[in-house]
């Protein structure tokens, strides 16, 4: 039912991908609260295994729909940009605000599953990205639960707490995804590599296949819960926003 759905294809690619590189971001997460055994552990010991889990799965249906393509060494070429990239200095510059840009993560990867299952004509998908779902909505919530901590501590005002969730969400629009589908091309159309107008096409299909089944008022909220807004001023700017959100997840 879904094999020759290209644009599927690469979604998932791309999802197993970020997903089976997220050990390097533990890691550096983990270093970042060291000395926070709390947050710390919970990284290590859930957040990090979880993340793999959804990597594997995801990697398990794409080799089961495309044997023909060699996952691994497509994996190892994206990981090979990846891991440079991905460094402590990108972090926001106090652990709160990491934590407040953590959500907005979790909140995208929780967008991308529902909208996933939403879409799958096929019900072995749709169970795995709602179990997937259901873990990026407890991670959000981990992190949303260790930001209030840190927060109250910090005191960071709503103008800087926005200023992470607006930096990080302009983030996940760009960076990982596109660097995941630029290596899966590599591998699965070698005379497309690094065809720019082939991966923008590409790059189009599944944002649209996304977007057309995105729940952006789910999104909208966990977007802007760190905010902490009086209810009249939430659902004032709601909808501008739920046009944001819609625009930056793909
Ligand atoms: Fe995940
Ligand atoms: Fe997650």
């Amino acid at each position: 039912m879904v094999k020759e759905d290209e644009a599927l294809f690469f979604l998932l690619c791309s999802a197993s991908f970020v997903e089976s590189g997220s050990d390097l971001y533990t890691r550096n997460l983990v270093d970042y609260y060291h000395d926070d055994s709390d947050v710390a552990g919970w990284l290590g010991q859930h957040w990090e295994p979880e993340e793999l889990q959804h990597g594997r799965a995801l990697r398990a249906y794409i080799e089961h729909i495309w044997p023909e393509f060699d996952w691994q060494r497509a994996f190892d070429s994206f990981f090979g940009e990846y891991s440079q990239r991905c460094t402590l200095e990108e972090f926001e510059p106090t652990r709160a605000l990491e934590l407040a840009a953590r959500c907005v993560v979790e909140m995208g990867t929780a967008t991308l599953y529902r909208s996933l299952a939403e879409y799958s004509p096929e019900p072995v998908l749709r169970e795995l990205a709602t179990h997937i779902r259901t873990d990026e909505v407890r991670h959000y919530k981990y992190f949303y639960r260790y930001f209030n901590r840190y927060n109250t501590q910090e005191g960071n005002g709503r103008i800087k707490v926005l200023g992470a969730l607006v930096r990080r969400l302009l983030e996940i629009r760009n960076d990982d995804a596109e660097c995941a589908i630029r290596h899966v091309l590599n591998h699965r159309h070698p005379g497309h590599a690094n065809d720019k107008a082939y991966i923008e096409r590409v790059n189009g299909a599944t944002r649209r296949l996304v977007q057309s089944h995105v729940s952006a008022d789910m999104s909208v909220k966990m977007f802007l819960k760190p905010l902490n807004l009086p209810t009249p001023i939430q659902s004032g700017i709601e909808i501008p926003l739920a046009r944001m959100v819609h625009f930056a997840l793909r």
